[in-house]
């Protein structure tokens, strides 16, 4: 396992009166799958926003391989090598899956910055890279034989797939990923199993947030509980599973249910 590559200290998040995040503190390490569980409105989601800039926190400090991360905006963050799925799908309806991955690897391109207005010499070599790079990663997916068809025209679980693909394009260092297997089936989350496996494999780090816990128990190296906000444990998959505040927490969600 890896140097340490993320590392969050105090962090809150106020939404008014509630506090989404409060006192927050954990370390990801590099190359680890590091699971983020809690039971619904832990805050899971908050964080990952707070992560990829998307929302300020109202205290503490991230630090991405020693280099602060507050104050900076999102496609500063996205820049720097972090990338994330969505919860709720956020892919273009009016473009094809390729096109939607392609969007993703822009990010990291100088004709990116230009966003395909102004053209100069060498954006034409610069685009079929693109293009390429944008292909292999369907195919790491299993998403080739989709690439011209529309994005939003595929099935829930290829949508999810091609989000994945969309998040690696950039070429991130670490990858957050929000419920990517809510709405699979068993099937497709055995497969989506050996895929964040394989990801991990590529040096990339994996901060995945899900209610599937014998996904998070088979393939985590680390978890993270929230309730309310606050970590209740820390630890590998076994500890987190006998761990009674956890149990009680989960078991509360399914008495209020
Ligand atoms: N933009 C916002 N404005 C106000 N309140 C918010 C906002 N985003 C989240 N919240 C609140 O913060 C709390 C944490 O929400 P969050 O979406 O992070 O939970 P979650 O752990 O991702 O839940 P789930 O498992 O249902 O996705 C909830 O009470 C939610 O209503
Ligand atoms: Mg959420």
């Amino acid at each position: 396992m890896g140097q340490e590559i993320l590392k969050v200290q105090g962090l809150q998040k106020s939404f008014g009166g509630l506090r989404a995040i409060d006192s927050l503190d954990f370390i990801v390490a590099g190359q680890q799958i590091k699971s983020i569980i809690g039971p619904n409105g832990a805050g899971k989601t908050t964080l990952f926003n707070l992560i990829t800039g998307i929302l300020p926190p109202t205290g503490g400090t991230f630090e991405f391989r020693g280099r602060p991360l507050n104050g900076l905006k999102a496609h500063e963050i996205a820049r720097l090598g972090i990338s994330r799925t969505f919860q709720n799908l956020e892919l273009f309806g009016n473009m094809t899956a390729l096109e939607n991955v392609m969007v993703g690897r822009h990010t990291r391109t100088l004709a990116g910055i230009f966003e395909a207005g102004l053209r100069l010499p060498g954006m034409r070599r610069e685009e079929r890279e693109i293009r390429e790079k944008a292909m292999e990663e369907l195919r790491f997916l299993g998403l080739e034989n989709k690439a011209l068809m529309r994005a939003t025209s595929l099935p829930l679980g290829e949508q999810k797939l091609l989000e994945i693909a969309r998040a690696l394009a950039t070429q991130p260092e670490l990858l957050l990923l929000d419920e990517p297997a809510a709405g699979l089936n068993m099937r497709e989350t055995e497969k989506l199993a050996e895929t964040i496996l394989k990801i991990r494999q590529r040096e990339i780090t994996v901060m995945l947030v899900e209610h599937d816990m014998s996904l998070v128990m088979d393939i985590s190296d680390e978890v993270v509980v929230l309730n309310y906000g606050k970590k209740i444990a820390e630890g590998p998959p076994r500890d987190i599973q006998r761990n009674r505040e956890v149990i009680a927490a989960y078991l509360g969600e399914e008495a209020d249910a």
